[in-house]
């Protein structure tokens, strides 16, 4: 998509075509800047700082972390290494793990000496595959807008609510919840994207904002708690999130907060679909949400906004009293029966291991089991 005319992926090869560029999510939208990695160790602490965030995006990132690792040192002791590291910077988003397991095996079945080509190979493979799946989203996506967009008065666009970023900024290009947005919009179907602030990292305001403004996308940011009144009122007429973690049942973890708004949701007859990328489906976990790590990130996040000060200058204040306690969640789990559907790069399915299970046969096994 892009940024200021110009079109960007969130990730690419540099020049040279061995390091990796970034945009610094950190900076936006007040600053647009780019990062040079250079290490696995460069990788892990641009993940774990969220200068790259997003479920997609993540894996992506972890994928070159390990090219980067490759080219210093290919031994089988270098790769298990870098793959711990990379794991334990963010647990909740299934893509991180994934891709590293998956990285993992296909490196130890080639030589020493083929490790630096492989890795870079599959780590663009997973890019151009991030960037289809996305567009193929966007296009069953558009579909339920388009039908949705029937029932309304003439003249009058189609509110969505959306929370956090699943914009294109949280993947390398599109988007997921935002992709069936962008081919609406590019369609000339009418929409306007009520955005959620998403404390405390203020995803919403911050990034989803800054990319529907650049792409000319109407909308207004909103406080993550005046969803429900806005359902109340009629000005919303569905709602449209991402995930970083659906379970083999359609049960879906995304930022924190979603939960609350599929409940208002259900509460008012709204429908609350979510727009994912099969990579995001742990077909490990059936039944249980418990079994989806929560990342609880640092307390300062909860004490302190960030922003730009009346002079321009990028400041950070302190909200909260000196000596408060704060807890700071970063995700929820939004169960199956509050979402209305799933939106894949495969189309759309019910919530549910049956419908997950018809769209993606090839993770079922003859037992019944998923994989
Ligand atoms: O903590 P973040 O910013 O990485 O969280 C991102 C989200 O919650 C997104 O909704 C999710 O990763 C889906 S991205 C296409």
């Amino acid at each position: 998509m892009k940024i200021r005319g110009i079109p960007y992926r969130t990730i690419w090869l540099n020049e040279d075509g061995w390091r990796v560029n970034v945009i610094d999510q950190t900076k936006l939208p007040h600053e647009f800047s780019t990062i040079t990695l250079s290490s696995d160790n460069d990788v892990a602490h641009a993940i774990r700082t969220m200068i790259v965030r997003g479920a997609p995006l993540i894996g992506a990132a972890a994928a070159f972390g390990i090219c980067l690792a490759m080219r210093e040192d290919a031994t089988n002791s270098s790769l298990v290494t870098t793959c711990k590291l990379l794991s334990r910077t963010r647990p909740t988003a299934v893509n991180l793990h994934r891709t590293l397991n998956d990285m993992k095996t296909a490196l130890m079945n080639v030589s020493e000496r083929e490790r630096v080509a492989t890795a870079y190979t599959l780590a663009n493979d997973i890019c151009l595959t991030d960037i289809k799946t996305n567009q193929a989203i966007g296009e069953h996506g558009f579909e339920v807008l388009r039908k949705l967009y029937t029932n309304k008065p003439p003249d009058t666009p189609l509110n969505i609510l959306t929370h956090c970023n699943a914009g294109w900024l949280a993947t390398v290009d599109w988007g997921t919840a935002t992709a069936p947005m962008y081919s609406a919009h590019n369609a000339g179907l009418p929409i306007h994207v009520w955005v959620d602030e998403t404390r405390p990292r203020n995803q919403g305001s911050a990034l989803t904002a800054f990319e529907l403004a650049q792409h000319g996308v109407p909308h207004t940011v909103i406080v993550d708690n005046a969803g429900g009144h806005l359902m109340q009122n009629g000005e919303i007429d569905l709602c449209l999130v991402g995930t970083d973690r659906t379970t083999a049942s359609g049960d879906v973890a995304n930022k924190i907060g979603t939960y609350l708004k599929a409940l208002a949701a259900k509460d008012n007859n709204i429908p609350f679909y979510v727009a994912l990328p099969s990579s995001t489906i742990d077909w490990s976990i059936t039944d249980d949400i418990n079994e989806i790590p929560i990342e609880e990130r640092s307390k300062e996040e909860v004490m302190y906004v960030s922003g730009r000060d009346e002079e321009g200058r990028l400041a950070k204040i302190q909200v909260t009293p000196d000596g408060s306690n704060t807890a700071n969640y970063a995700f929820d789990v939004t169960p199956a029966r509050l979402i209305t559907g799933l939106i894949t790069e495969r189309g759309m399915t019910e919530p549910s291991a049956e419908g997950l299970a018809t769209l993606f046969p090839e993770h079922v096994t003859q037992d019944h089991r998923t994989i």
